[in-house]
């Protein structure tokens, strides 16, 4: 199948790449100026270039497909550079469907995220109005919502490898947030972890299956671990025993209130919202739908955390 995809010079969209590859499809992406390097074997895949701001390359990208996989999506916005939640989230996939629709292109797979709603944080929030807009189309559709994703992250960013970086080789010792002004819950805010490739098997082989259309898949990893052993986890892989400290969320916040526009600054209120809200889901039965053994969050599947 000639599949579009959307979002395909990222981390996870070279898990897709390389699964549209091994399932036999042909990948057509969209891929920025500047993002060529980033391609998973690209004399496999049909190029387009351009952003998913221009109306152009994306008709020119769902041109002659018979699916669409929208997967681009943000951490962190930059306002000031334009970079935004509304536009990328909500704008871009919209104005994928509409291009969808209007050049009969059916199957329409979207990248969303485990808890969003309309009444979340920015990212939450777009995530989910772009989900209610590919409900009242006419399209087939199938939503995705991955919790965290982990895996290795060839060269892209990933949040073990990230807080490796940051966290466990920073001489400070790792926080353990909390809300409130008492510590007794630092740090026990739970996480469920997908393996990126478990993700993107998922994905691509919704494409072959007729009975996806229409469903939402909440998609959480087999162990669910708090923050406090996620930090555990990730110095046990890299060999090293890490010091916490309790943190009140208010205390970054208030900080953040002051420096989160800027790149240097590690987090944001939204991110640090998210992160103790926790990233729980049951995806038992999704795995069996689509017959997959998901890889569990733990120190053997992290040993990549340290390359
Ligand atoms: N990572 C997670 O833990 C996580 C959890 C839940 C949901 N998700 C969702 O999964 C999807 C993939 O995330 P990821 O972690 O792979 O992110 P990523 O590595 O940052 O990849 C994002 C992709 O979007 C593309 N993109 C960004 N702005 C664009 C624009 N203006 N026009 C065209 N393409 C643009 C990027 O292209 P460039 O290569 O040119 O930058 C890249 O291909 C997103 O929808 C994300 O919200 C991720």
């Amino acid at each position: 199948m000639r599949v579009a995809l959307l979002g395909g010079t990222g981390f996870v969209g070279s898990y897709i790449v390389e699964q549209l590859l091994e399932h036999g499809h042909d990948p057509l992406l969209l891929v920025r100026l500047g993002s060529e390097g980033k391609i998973q074997q690209p004399e496999r895949c049909s190029l387009v270039a351009g952003d998913v701001e221009d109306a152009h390359a994306v008709r020119d990208v769902l041109k002659d497909s018979e699916a669409v996989i929208y997967n681009i999506g943000i951490i962190r916005e930059f306002p000031q550079d334009g970079i935004t939640y509304q536009a990328l989230h909500f704008d871009g996939a919209k104005r994928s469907m509409e291009i969808a629709e209007a050049q009969g292109v059916r199957r329409f797979l979207l990248m969303s995220a485990n808890g969003v709603k309309a009444d979340g944080t920015g990212y939450q929030r777009t995530k989910y109005m772009a989900e209610e807009a590919l409900r009242c189309t006419d399209l087939d559709w199938t939503v995705f919502r991955p919790s965290l994703i982990f895996g290795d992250p060839r060269g892209n960013n990933e949040f073990a490898k990230q807080l490796y970086r940051e966290v466990i080789c920073s001489p400070l010792p790792a926080p353990l947030f909390y809300n409130g002004l008492l510590p007794l819950e630092a740090g026990k805010f739970q996480m469920s972890p997908i393996h990126v490739r478990d993700l993107a098997t998922v994905v691509v082989k919704a494409l072959d299956m007729p009975e996806t259309t229409g469903q939402v898949y909440p998609l959480c990893g087999p162990r669910t671990v708090a923050w406090r052993e996620i930090i555990r986890l990730i110095a046990n892989a890299s060999g090293v025993t890490k010091p916490v400290i309790p943190v009140p969320v208010w205390v970054v916040n208030t900080v953040a209130t002051f420096f989160d526009r800027f790149a240097f600054f590690p987090v944001t209120r939204d991110q640090l919202s998210m992160l103790v809200q926790g990233n729980i889901c049951d995806s038992t039965a999704v795995f069996e739908t689509f017959g997959i053994e998901p890889t569990a969050f733990d120190e053997d599947s992290l040993e990549y955390v340290t390359h």
